[in-house]
């Protein structure tokens, strides 16, 4: 069994631990240190009987592998920037994908990324590093999912979306077919895609449209 520390204490990094587990129920491969966090509240925490073994900076002391389970909409890019500051090498990073995700045999995973509760990746799809995929996501054929993208709970991806670097779906959002969600845009909950999102732009309603344009519509009303 290899060592494996995930780095943020959060809801998805405690998603990514169960996981774990799920994977160690059928055959005993990762044996869970703990988490990293820099929130001094947690530092003194176990949660789900795994400890807080210290701050993020002290990732470098261990000789484990690791996964990044720190996600939000709020700061899409906040995973990406926490993987740079600890420098660590691409080898370092474990992929975990949940026992009952089903992954076309067509379709490659990265290092780094979680794959959670009954996630569906079909063929020719690319998934790059430092993913995250929630549970009951379901991904077309032909998709490409780049580094460091998070996919929220039952968001669907149709064939040939393109989601760039630091990406944030929303929960229940849809994505409609060769649609590019941009870099660092954030997708909110329930929205539904039909052309292109810039970068850094954050999209809700049906069709999708700025969040900032779809609160003016409503004032109008
Ligand atoms: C889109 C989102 C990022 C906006 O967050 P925010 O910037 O903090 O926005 P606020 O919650 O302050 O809401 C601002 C306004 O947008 C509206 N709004 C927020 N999210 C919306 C959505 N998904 N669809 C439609 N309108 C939305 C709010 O009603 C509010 O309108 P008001 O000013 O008329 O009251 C967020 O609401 C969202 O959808 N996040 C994704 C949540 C998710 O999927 N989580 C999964 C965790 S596992």
């Amino acid at each position: 069994m290899e060592d494996l520390i995930i780095i943020g204490a959060g809801g998805s990094s405690q998603q990514i631990a169960e996981a774990i587990e799920d994977i160690n129920l059928r055959e005993p491969r990762w044996n869970f240190l703990g988490y990293l966090d820099d929130d001094p509240a947690k530092l003194v925490q176990t949660i789900g009987g795994a400890r807080v073994l210290g701050p993020i900076a002290t990732a470098t002391r261990y000789a484990a592998r690791f996964v990044i389970g720190i996600a939000s909409a709020r700061d899409p890019g906040r995973r990406k920037m926490v993987f740079e500051k600890i420098g660590l090498d691409r080898s370092r990073f474990a992929t975990i994908i949940h026992p009952s995700a089903n992954i076309s045999r067509h379709a490659t995973i990265g290092a780094g990324t979680a794959i959670l509760q009954n996630v569906v990746i079909t063929q020719n799809t690319v998934v790059g590093d430092h993913v995250l995929i929630l549970h009951n996501v379901s991904i077309g054929h032909d998709a490409k999912i780049e580094d460091f993208v998070t996919l929220s709970p039952a968001a669907v991806v149709t064939g040939f979306s393109h989601l760039r670097a630091g990406a944030y779906i929303g929960a229940g959002s849809a994505i409609n077919n060769g649609c590019v969600v941009n870099d660092n845009a954030v997708v909110g909950l329930g929205a539904v895609v039909v052309k292109d999102v810039p970068p850094a732009t954050t999209v809700v309603g049906n069709p999708a449209c700025p969040l900032a344009r779809a609160l003016r519509v409503q004032v109008a009303r």
